[in-house]
């Protein structure tokens, strides 16, 4: 006879965007589980809210397939104590409501670290993919989040040998840790082929041209005006050279109005084709959503990012990364990957970007391990570890 046994709880925690496209892959593996597996898993989505924005938010959820969230927490934005604080005082009450066997927290956002703080605290096991990444920078928020979250966690899933050392060397036990690759890969593999059919290109005009993408968003970056108005300065260079496209993260929309910036961007309402006459302005548009940002990056001649996802991604699709920072918690994407850092040096910039438009570019050789099967190996490890009641 056969003995049914009884499914186990798992609440996954998605907040912000760049969690979304590591949640999704995880929510796809637990119902392919579910197809054959025994016991079964009780998904429970929560969104906890820390970005709202339609565009932030929903458009990622409608192009990676993600289902509505079962429970949303409505944090919305404010200072480090107050974002952190809301999410541990009402995810506190879902655990409690809820009981899951397992909490899954993704990346190093703010939500991240309080909704494993709130799990730990009431002995349900955490488990933390995206593990051990650190840019031992601890003015970053992110950095903060990424420790604290590491030693509270049952389960260290990391992306790559990296992130094992560097929680070996600060005394996480072997067993705690599980080396299983880059969870944002499995999105990327699952989105590109239909990323590419869409019409982003044609619809912003830039169907065979060569162009440089750039995302900024760091508060190191631009909530000083100072180190924004000099990162400008060398993103207009580009622009003299090639269109700059450039969607704008709602906290540096807001800084480039406090500063009076308006004058180094055309602001595009709608995806237009870029008019010949831009100059050396750089394009801005409202973020995209994942699959027209995908594909942007795709055929981009050279990316200038400050996003942690993004120095993988291009690396991944071995086109040439720039990276306005001075640290990345992301190495491999230096020694194997597209990427160079440039802190936040205009002249820095402009070379390699001139690098890039000369053909001395860098080649990828993608980690192995990056091969969009990530969040089966997690979903195999945490079932069979026993998070069944
Ligand atoms: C957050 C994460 C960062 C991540 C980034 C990706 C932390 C500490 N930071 O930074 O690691 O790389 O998301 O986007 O968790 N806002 C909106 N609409 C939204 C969300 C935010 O207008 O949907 C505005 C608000 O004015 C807010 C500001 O953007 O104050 C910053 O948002 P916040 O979530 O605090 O930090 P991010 O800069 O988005």
């Amino acid at each position: 006879m056969m003995i049914e046994r009884s499914a186990s709880k798992w609440i996954l925690v998605a907040a912000a965007r760049p969690n979304f496209m590591k949640i999704a892959p995880l929510m796809r593996a637990v119902a392919a589980h579910n197809e054959k597996g025994d016991p079964p898993i009780r998904p429970v989505l929560v969104h906890t809210g820390q970005h709202y924005d339609a565009n932030m938010s929903d458009a990622f959820f409608r192009d990676l397939n993600l289902p509505e969230p079962d429970i949303h927490l409505g944090i919305g934005s404010g200072t480090h104590g107050e974002q952190t604080g809301r999410v541990i005082i009402e995810f506190e009450k879902i655990l409690l409501r809820e009981t899951p066997d397992i909490v899954i927290v993704v990346g190093d956002v703010n939500s991240t670290m309080a909704c494993a703080l709130a799990a730990v605290k009431l002995h349900i096991p955490v488990a933390h993919v995206e593990a051990g990444l650190r840019s031992f920078d601890r003015t970053m928020p992110e950095e903060i989040n990424r420790i604290v979250t590491d030693a509270v966690s049952d389960y260290l899933f990391t992306p790559s040998p990296d992130g094992d050392e560097q929680l070996l060397r600060e005394g996480i036990p072997r067993e705690k840790i599980h080396l299983v690759g880059d969870i944002m890969v499995d999105s990327l593999f699952a989105g590109l082929e239909i990323a590419k059919e869409r019409p982003t290109l044609d619809r912003l005009g830039l169907d065979g041209r060569p162009y440089a993408l750039v995302t900024l968003h760091r508060p190191a970056n631009v909530d000083d005006k100072n180190t924004f108005t000099r990162i400008l300065g060398g993103l207009t260079a580009v622009a003299e050279k090639i269109p700059v496209i450039f969607p704008i993260h709602p906290r540096t929309r807001k800084q480039v109005v406090l500063f009076g910036l308006e004058p180094h961007f055309v602001f595009h309402k709608e995806e237009r084709p870029l008019s010949p006459d831009a100059g050396s302005m750089l394009h801005a548009y409202q973020p995209f959503g994942y699959l027209d940002f995908l594909n942007l990056m795709a055929h981009a001649t050279v990316v200038l990012t400050d996003s942690g996802g993004i120095q993988e991604e291009t690396t991944v699709l071995d086109i040439p990364c720039i990276t306005i920072r001075d640290t990345t918690e992301r190495p491999i994407t230096l020694t194997e990957g597209t990427n160079v850092l440039v802190h936040d040096d205009p002249d820095r910039i402009i070379t390699e970007v001139d690098r890039v438009l000369d053909g001395h570019r860098r080649k990828s050789k993608c980690p192995a391990i990056w091969d969009g099967h990530t969040a089966e190996r997690i979903v195999r490890i945490l079932s069979t570890h026993g998070t069944a009641r």
